[in-house]
């Protein structure tokens, strides 16, 4: 598989990436978890990031086309990868599709993740996620808390709260990709290559995808 994941922060992208790595060996490639990689490795890109995330902003494209250019030429990439949170602009869709006929790598699709705002708000504030920046496992305290309460079941690390999850943090993120993200939507439609999934379980968004693979 070669998809992109759209979808506003909390629709499901990471856990949907999460699952769909099961399917064929397929790489996630979550810009999210990159960039807190660095900022947690104290790197001249986690630097730099920083402040952005903590805000709620987006960090400037320059830096996540660097990322992203190398990132998918890896060896890993060739059985297939899932984008989770990028491309996040027009800008970095244009350049994605630059470098993708740069590289000869034809998508199969964008899959736009459409849950309803009050879910989202939810699931934000609910969200746990393992501190350890090599599992990244996603947990909620409500849906899908780990066995035992604040210890990632994969690797026994700390399951925290994100820094990125203040309320103040998360309505401003919500309003950055009402603006900055949600036009990308018209963008891979125009492109002939867009699925909608208009659902809050994950099985369903996974189900929809497969069955548009077969097709
Ligand atoms: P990033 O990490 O990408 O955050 P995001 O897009 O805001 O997305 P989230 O990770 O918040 O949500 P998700 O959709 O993955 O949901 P999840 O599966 O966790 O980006 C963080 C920051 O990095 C950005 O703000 C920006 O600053 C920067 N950045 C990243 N990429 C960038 C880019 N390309 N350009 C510029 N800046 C960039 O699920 C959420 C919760 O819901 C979890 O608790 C989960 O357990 C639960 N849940 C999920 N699915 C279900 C379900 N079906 N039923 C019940 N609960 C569920």
């Amino acid at each position: 598989m070669k998809l992109i994941l759209l979808g506003a922060p909390g629709a499901g992208k990471g856990t949907v990436a999460k699952q769909l790595t099961q399917l064929d060996g397929s790489v996630q490639i979550s810009t999210g978890d990159i960039l807190r990689g660095a900022v947690q490795a104290g790197s001249d890109l986690g630097k730099q990031a920083k402040a952005y995330m903590d805000r709620g902003d987006l960090v400037p494209d320059e830096l996540i086309m660097g990322i992203m250019e190398k990132r998918l030429q890896d060896p890993d990439c060739k059985k297939g990868f899932l984008l989770d949170g990028f491309p996040r602009t027009i800008p970095q869709a244009e350049d994605l599709k630059k470098l993708l006929v740069k590289l000869g790598i034809k998508l199969d699709m964008a899959v736009n993740i459409d849950v309803p705002r009050n879910v989202i708000l939810d699931r934000l504030t609910t969200r746990r996620t393992c501190s350890n920046t090599k599992c990244q496992a996603i947990y909620n305290v409500k849906s899908m808390p780990p066995k035992k309460e604040g210890i990632c079941d994969k690797c026994g690390s700390p399951v925290v709260q994100r820094e990125d999850e203040t309320e103040a943090a998360i309505s401003h993120r919500l309003d950055t990709y009402n603006k900055k993200t949600a036009p990308l939507i018209g963008f891979y439609d125009k492109e002939g290559m867009l699925l909608t999934v208009s659902a809050t379980s994950s099985e369903a968004v996974i189900d929809a995808i497969k069955k548009k693979l077969r097709a």
